[in-house]
């Protein structure tokens, strides 16, 4: 019975040694541990920086923040208008601007070879794969118009694996590198109502640790970011709160803290800003997956119902104007 007794209160030592780790490694790296700096990837001196899907959001703080810290940046985004006034925004922070006006969702052959040769004309110490696009609301994936399905297949990894191809040859040749790519916690725990989406964040997720993991012997750092909500237009969400920061403190965060995993567990990916770590932490280490799936099913599916109402008032509404 002493025995027994020694057994178990040596296991329950042990338990608590290993959560005990975990909380302080938890604790370093979101509240201490530096990140990698970006002057080893080129900040400050000639190098640039391409940031896709930079006029709004994360991408558009993503730039400034890059600019900020001395890269050129070569802008990516859908339309001219915005590219213009965010060239015009980047060149008053003192450095270089470009502009490509592309929409990822139906990129031509002729326009990949004008992208590769932009990219080889300059020196190219970080890409940031940000660009990224979801749903309207969450719908059953029967609903989700074939455009859409399209859309999300072109924007969100057709995107980002033809980008990264673009940088790598001049990356490896110089040994140095920084690509960022634009994941999600819909990969972190799959998102019934948003299948597709969730589907490519998956994607995205398995992409970069599969690349990060080829590169990491040229010098190269490929680093998945997997962002919880944050205010933007795609997260539908303007105030701030504990756990949906705006763009700005979450990227200037994000770019303090290359390398430094935070509250996720996954090789080469990031979780650092504090409330999103949090979160990370509990969801990949005490929630088990079936439960928070199912909590993600009626979350979204009372999100999805609360869009349905609001489309029909909006219907009801025009018919009566027009009435
Ligand atoms: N915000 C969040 O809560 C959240 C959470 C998890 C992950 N993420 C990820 O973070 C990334 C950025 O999200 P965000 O919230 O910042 O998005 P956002 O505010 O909707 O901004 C999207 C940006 O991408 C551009 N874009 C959209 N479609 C495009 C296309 N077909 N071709 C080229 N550019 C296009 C937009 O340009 P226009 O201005 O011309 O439309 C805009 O600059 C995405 O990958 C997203 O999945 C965001």
């Amino acid at each position: 019975m002493a025995c027994l007794q020694t057994v178990f209160s040596y296991i329950g030592i042990a338990v608590v040694a290993y959560y005990a780790s975990l909380i302080v490694t938890f604790a370093y790296d979101v509240f201490v541990r530096p990140g990698v700096k970006l002057s080893k990837f080129g900040a400050g001196q000639g190098f640039w920086a391409i940031v896709t899907g930079c006029t709004d959001g994360l991408g558009r703080e993503t730039a400034l923040e890059l600019a900020r810290k001395g890269f050129n940046i070569l802008l990516v985004s859908r339309s001219q208008d915005k590219l213009d006034l965010m060239a015009t925004e980047v060149r008053a922070l003192g450095v270089e601007a470009r502009v490509l006006a592309v929409d990822f969702a139906k990129v031509s052959v002729e326009q990949w070879a004008e992208i590769q040769q932009q990219v080889d004309d300059v020196r190219v110490g970080v890409l940031v794969n940000n660009v990224g696009v979801s749903y309207d609301y969450p719908m059953f994936l029967e609903e989700v118009s074939e455009e859409t399905v399209d859309a999300l297949v072109d924007i969100n990894m057709r995107a980002m694996v033809k980008m990264t191809r673009t940088v790598l040859p001049q990356m490896k040749e110089r040994k140095s590198g920084l690509i960022l790519n634009s994941g999600s916690f819909a990969a972190l725990l799959p998102s019934p109502f948003l299948s597709v989406y969730s589907g490519s964040k998956g994607f995205v997720k398995y992409f970069s640790q599969s690349v990060a993991s080829e590169v990491a012997k040229d010098g190269i750092i490929v680093e998945h970011l997997q962002t919880y909500f944050v205010c933007s237009k795609m997260s539908k969400t303007k105030k701030p709160n504990f756990f949906i920061p705006l763009p700005k403190p979450y990227i200037k965060t994000i770019l303090n803290k290359i390398g430094v995993q935070g509250g996720s567990s996954e090789p080469y990916t990031s979780v650092p800003f504090f409330s999103h770590a949090l979160m990370a932490f509990v969801a990949e280490r005490l929630v088990p997956k079936q439960a928070a799936i199912d909590y993600n099913f009626n979350l979204l599916n009372g999100l999805r119902k609360r869009a349905l109402k609001k489309i029909q008032r909006e219907q009801e509404a025009d018919k009566a104007k027009t009435a």
